[in-house]
């Protein structure tokens, strides 16, 4: 297994990648991120923020989806910096208006609508990729020396 050495630890580099089809793999998806978010040394409150995010992306999955669809947790391992990539992807219907999406409140399925604009907030990158009647493709970055 390809994997590197920091502060004397062993770090996992492979993606992780996670299915969601069924309610109880969102939990599933928030227990994976705290582990890997810890084992690559975010501050609590920062794990605490990539959790929220990621049961915010799986929670989409599992309801504004027909099959559901993955949640891919990658380690970026660079020389001057640490960080994780969440990527939640779908072959599930897209999102018509991505702007509309990312407005709070907005909800087609009864939610809260405080999921995708709350994700944005928490991590520092994000950006939506999405095709109606294809489905959507999103990711989000957090680095450890931005915290
Ligand atoms: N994976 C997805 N596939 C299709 N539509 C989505 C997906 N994720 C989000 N959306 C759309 O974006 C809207 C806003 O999402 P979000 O901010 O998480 O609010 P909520 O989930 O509470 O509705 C959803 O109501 C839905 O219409
Ligand atoms: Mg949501």
């Amino acid at each position: 297994m390809n994997r590197v050495e920091k502060s004397g630890m062993e770090i996992q580099q492979e993606p992780i990648i996670i299915r969601v089809t069924e309610e109880y793999h969102i939990p599933k998806t928030r227990h994976s991120v705290k582990f890997l978010a810890e084992t690559l040394g975010f501050k609590q409150i920062i794990v605490f923020y990539i959790m929220t995010s990621v049961s915010e992306l799986a929670y989409n999955l599992f309801f504004h989806t027909d099959k559901g669809g993955t949640i891919t947790l990658v380690p970026l391992i660079r020389e001057d910096n640490v960080g994780i990539e969440v990527i939640a992807q779908d072959e599930g219907p897209g999102i018509d208006d991505i702007d509309l999406a990312m407005t709070d409140g907005f909800t087609t399925n009864r939610g809260l609508g405080g999921g995708l604009p709350g994700v944005k907030r928490l991590m520092d990158e994000f950006e939506i990729q999405s095709e109606p009647g294809l489905g959507s493709r999103i990711t989000a970055r957090k680095w450890k020396i931005w915290q």
